[in-house]
């Protein structure tokens, strides 16, 4: 803790990638590990586009579900403390989250306080966001207002424009990343000289390189996370425990 915490003070940039890990003590299920959904869900049946195109009542009701769990939720400690340093710490910094939940965004509106600006400490979600839907038609973006009914294919909501059936705004398997917001995650980790990672498995790329970004450019990593990931033997400090109380700690 020593040691990350000198890293901390004496950073200029900071970029923070954050996974599944950092929402745990919030309740919102991780994917991989004890508990995790895809130990009882199968993503092709869920998160893929044939998915969608083939039962999209199905993969509907699961996003519901999931949408009404993190409405649940609310951030831990370890998200308003990741809010304070991007919106009053001492260093630049960007956050970078695979997480669709929303609590970055949350904890910063609570950072902020009423009145203050939070966007400084809105993520870039290069998975994209559960709480937005998009036109799968013709790919219109709209804030997810209301329930979804999923007692069939013909209440699911459609889009206002072209009418075809709306989707939520998250990323499958088999499909790319939003070119801009990858983009600037990269930027940022190149630019940044201290990249945090916190609760991610480390498995899934293109987000899982974010701090190799920052590591070529001769800045350290240093990882939060319960056990030893494939990023640990490249990062120069790994606090292993929970976020809710490790974070907080080094970013006091
Ligand atoms: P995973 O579920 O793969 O990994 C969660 C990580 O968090 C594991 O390494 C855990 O050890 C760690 N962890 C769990 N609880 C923690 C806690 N309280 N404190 C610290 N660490 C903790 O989640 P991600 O790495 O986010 O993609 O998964 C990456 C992507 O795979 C997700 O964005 C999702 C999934 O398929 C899409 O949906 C596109």
């Amino acid at each position: 803790m020593r040691r990350a915490r000198a890293l901390v003070a004496s950073a200029r940039r900071i970029v923070v990638l954050t996974g599944a890990g950092v929402s745990a003590e919030s309740g919102v299920p991780t994917f991989r590990g004890q508990g995790g959904l895809w130990k009882s869900f199968r993503p092709e049946e869920l998160a893929t586009p044939s998915a969608f195109a083939r039962d999209p009542r199905l993969v509907w009701e699961w996003y519901a579900w999931r949408r009404g769990l993190v409405a649940e939720c609310a951030p831990n400690p370890a998200h308003l403390a990741l809010a304070r340093l991007a919106l009053s710490g001492p260093t630049p910094t960007t956050l970078v989250t695979q997480n669709v939940d929303g609590l970055h965004h949350r904890a910063a509106r609570d950072v902020a306080g009423e009145g203050g600006d939070p966007s400084a400490a809105f993520p870039l979600e290069v998975h994209g966001a559960i709480h937005r839907d998009r036109c799968s038609g013709c790919g219109a973006l709209s804030e997810a207002a209301t329930e979804v009914d999923v007692a069939s294919v013909r209440t699911l909501p459609r889009c206002s424009v072209c009418s075809a059936l709306l989707r939520p705004d998250v990323v499958w398997f088999g499909e790319v990343l939003d070119p801009d917001v990858i983009g600037a995650a990269f930027h940022a980790a190149r630019e940044a000289d201290l990249c945090l990672v916190v609760g991610t498995s480390a498995l899934v790329h293109p987000a899982a390189s974010v701090p190799d970004a920052t590591a070529r450019s001769g800045g350290s990593v240093i990882e939060v996370n319960l056990e030893p990931t494939p990023l640990t033997g490249r990062a120069a400090v790994t606090l292993l425990g929970e976020a809710g109380s490790l974070v907080p700690a080094l970013l006091a």
